[in-house]
């Protein structure tokens, strides 16, 4: 499994699994993919408190580390705390769940899943609002950061990142954070490149982790709208499958490695966990390749976050400071 080396001195495994169900799968389906994969060769596990299914999951990463699968070395777990936990003394709290539901006595990363307290009920509609949302605080965030940084001095966390952040929230809390994040989490796929965020990550030495990679075909239906792309639709993305012979989900992939994120791709197939694993032994997209996917972004968010919205927000493009 090739590394990629984080400011910190970290190695982190190029591609990851996610573990988010999209309220289609079971827990117990999810954790059973998780043993396949590591059983497969995945090393890094993109597990997240809300997913509501790190309790199962530990109990196949525990077996994988018995059945000598793998070591705890050898993995790289990241988990999330969840908006509803951003309180003081919450972050510790729910670190301390998702170690104890995961089995492991430390994380390799650890997120601020989103930038505001903001929180709604698993499965609910896109339509919903929380009376109490607000928008984001640089205060209130640093506040949580601080809280972040603590468990790097217990030894519970080895390094932290944050996820949905933009280029106005990121200006504005870097300069006060003591331990910079090594990584942010964003949606990346071929039809929503963010070139500017990405960008200023690697100015950074931000490592871009890519979520959503092949467009999240199978996302709850409170995240999807009419004006969505499919990336696996796309014909640029089509075209280059067929001359390579492969699925297009395969060639989000390879696209993503070979630009420099990190993919977590999630699936329960296992025909379609190994190949995506195994994308990068095929041969490389060549440069014309890349270049036809630069150019066929559609800057289309998918995950617009619409239920996170205050009282007061115009629409989605708030949350994200109209950088999209
Ligand atoms: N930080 C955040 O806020 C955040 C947000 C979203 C997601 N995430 C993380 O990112 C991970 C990935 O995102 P995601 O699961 O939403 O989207 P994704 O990985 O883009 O899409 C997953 C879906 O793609 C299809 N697929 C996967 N491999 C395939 C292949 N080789 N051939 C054909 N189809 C394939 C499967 O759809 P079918 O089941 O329809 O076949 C699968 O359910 C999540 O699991 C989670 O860990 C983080």
């Amino acid at each position: 499994m090739e590394r990629r080396k984080l400011f910190n001195g970290m190695e982190i495994p190029h591609i990851g699994m996610g573990t988010f169900g999209s309220d289609r799968f079971t827990h117990d389906q999810v954790a059973d993919t998780v043993y396949g994969a590591i059983g497969a060769g995945y090393r890094l596990i993109d597990c997240a408190s809300i997913y509501g299914n790190e309790d199962k999951i530990g109990m196949y990463l525990e077996k994988a580390i018995d059945d000598g699968l793998v070591t705890r070395e050898e993995l790289f777990i990241t988990s999330k705390v969840w908006n509803d936990m951003h309180g003081r003394g919450d972050v510790l709290l729910s670190c301390a769940k998702s170690l104890r539901d995961l089995r492991l006595d430390y994380l390799d990363m650890y997120f601020i899943h989103w930038p505001f307290p903001n929180n709604h009920n698993p499965g609910c509609d896109g339509d919903f609002r929380d009376s109490d949302a607000k928008p984001f605080d640089k205060n209130d965030f640093i506040a949580v950061w601080r809280q972040m940084e603590k468990l790097v001095y217990m030894g519970l966390v080895r390094s932290l990142g944050m996820s949905n952040m933009t280029i106005t929230k990121l200006e504005s809390v870097l300069p006060l954070c003591r331990i910079r994040p090594v990584a942010l989490q964003m949606e990346l796929h071929p039809a929503f490149q963010q070139p500017e965020l990405y960008d200023y990550c690697i100015k950074k030495s931000i490592q871009p982790i890519g979520f959503c990679p092949i467009g999240s075909p199978s996302r709850p239906d409170r995240d999807t709208t009419s004006e969505d792309i499919s990336v696996i639709e796309m014909p640029e993305i089509i075209e280059i499958a067929k001359s390579h012979g492969v699925h297009p989900a395969i060639v989000c992939l390879k696209w993503a490695i070979q630009r420099g994120q990190i993919p977590i791709p999630f699936s329960v197939d296992e025909m379609e966990y190994v190949s995506n694993l195994q994308c990068v032994d095929t041969p490389p997209l060549s440069i014309e390749e890349m270049t036809k996917i630069t150019n066929a972004d559609k800057r289309c968010r998918l995950i617009k976050g619409q239920v996170f919205m205050w009282e007061g927000a115009k629409d989605w493009h708030d949350l994200w400071d109209n950088e999209i």
